[in-house]
C-alpha cells in the first residue's frame, strides 16, 4: 500500500486560529470539521445507527445497486474516493463488483487524516486483497490535482459530505473538479435529497439525544484546544430546516447570558441569552440543484441513481 503525503502539518496554532475566528464572528460559528475528535467520531457512528437518521439506510443499498449497474465500466479504473474516512462506503461498493473486475481496480482513498486512512485501508486490504490501494493524504478541497491521472478515474464523493459546504464553496469545488477531470473520467456524487421536512428535522433531532450530544461535543473540542470553560449544559441543541437555503442548520443556543474565558485568550467570549453558535449546515438537494452543480463543473449528468422514494441520489456525471 502506497500513501502519498501532501498534508502540511495542520499545526495546533492553525486549529486554534480557526476556532477563535469563528467564535469572534457575528453570528458565531465553529467549523463542523471540529466535531470529529475521538468522541465525536464515536457519536457520529452512533447517529448512523439511529432509526431516525435515514441517509445511510438509503445510501448503502443504493451504493450496492449502482455498483452492480456500473460493473464492467469499472474495469481498469482508479476509484478515487474523496473524504474516504473509514472506507465503509467503498467496501459496500466493492462488494458488488465481481472479483475479476475488482483485481483491475486501483482504489485511491483521499483523506486529511493519515491515521484514519492507514487503519481503514488495511482493513479494506484484508477484505479485498486483489484491490491495489494508493492512498492520497490530502485535503480534497485543495489538492485534487495531486490525484494521478494516467488511467480512467471514477471520482466518488459519497455520504452527502458535499452538503456541509456553503453553496459558494460547493460551486467553487465543482468548478475545480471539472477542471481536474479528464475526458473519460466520471464522478459519482452522493447527495441527500429534499423531502418531507418532518423527516429531515427528525433525523437531526433524534429522540435519544445522540445528535444533541454530538453537537455539544464540539464545545468540549473547543475547550481542549482553546482552554476555554464552555459548559455544554449552558447550551441548547437546535436543528431546523432552512427552507430558503435548502439546508439543515445545527446551532448551539446559549440558555443564559454567558462569559466564556480562557488563559489563552485576552478577551473573553460573551454570549447574550438566546445567542447561537452555528455549528453545521447540511444541504438537501433537488434534481435542479444537481444540474446546477454539474453546470458549475461543466459536466453533464449522465444518470441519477436513486431509491423509490427519491430520498438520496448518486448522481453520475461525465465530461461534456
Ligand atoms: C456526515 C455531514 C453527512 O450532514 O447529515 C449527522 C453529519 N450531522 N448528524 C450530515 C451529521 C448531524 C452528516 N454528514
Amino acid at each position: 500500500m502506497i500513501i502519498d503525503d501532501h498534508m502540511p502539518d495542520i499545526g495546533e496554532s492553525s486549529i486554534r486560529e480557526k476556532m477563535i475566528e469563528g467564535l469572534r464572528s457575528h453570528p458565531k460559528t465553529l467549523p463542523c470539521v471540529f466535531f470529529y475528535d475521538q468522541k465525536g467520531s464515536e457519536l457520529f457512528e452512533k447517529i448512523t445507527q439511529l432509526g431516525e437518521y435515514y441517509p445511510p439506510k438509503v445510501e448503502i443499498p443504493l451504493l450496492r445497486s449502482t455498483a452492480r449497474k456500473l460493473n464492467s465500466d469499472l474495469k481498469d479504473c482508479d476509484l478515487v474516493e474523496l473524504g474516504s474516512g473509514d472506507c465503509s462506503k467503498i467496501s459496500v461498493f466493492l462488494d458488488e463488483i465481481p472479483e475479476n473486475i475488482r483485481q483491475t481496480i486501483v482504489y485511491c482513498p483521499m483523506d486529511v487524516s493519515r491515521e484514519a486512512m492507514e487503519k481503514s485501508a488495511s482493513i479494506l486490504r484484508n477484505r479485498f486483497p486483489e484491490v491495489e490501494i494508493h492512498g492520497i493524504n490530502a485535503d480534497f478541497l485543495e489538492h485534487m490535482e495531486k490525484i494521478p491521472g494516467n488511467r480512467k478515474r471514477f471520482f466518488c464523493f459519497f455520504g452527502s459530505t458535499i452538503g456541509n459546504l456553503t453553496k459558494a464553496r460547493t460551486m467553487e469545488f465543482m468548478k475545480h473538479l471539472g477542471e481536474v477531470m479528464n475526458k473519460n473520467d466520471r464522478l459519482i456524487l452522493g447527495v441527500d435529497m429534499v423531502k418531507d421536512i418532518n423527516v429531515i428535522e427528525r433525523a437531526y433531532n433524534d429522540s435519544q439525544g445522540i445528535t444533541e450530544e454530538f453537537n455539544k461535543n464540539i464545545l468540549k473540542v473547543a475547550n481542549a484546544h482553546l482552554g476555554t470553560n464552555f459548559n455544554p449544559d449552558d447550551f441548547e441543541h437546535v436543528a431546523f430546516f432552512n427552507k430558503e437555503l435548502s439546508r439543515i442548520e445545527m446551532h448551539l443556543k446559549a440558555k443564559k447570558d454567558l462569559e466564556v474565558t480562557s488563559p489563552m485568550l485576552k478577551e473573553s467570549i460573551i454570549f447574550k441569552k438566546g445567542e447561537t453558535i452555528h455549528t453545521e449546515s447540511s444541504h438537501k438537494y433537488t434534481v435542479d440543484h444537481i444540474m446546477e452543480m454539474a453546470d458549475a463543473a461543466e459536466l453533464c449528468v449522465s444518470n441519477i441513481h436513486t431509491d423509490d422514494k427519491q430520498w438520496f441520489s448518486l448522481a453520475e456525471m461525465v465530461k461534456r
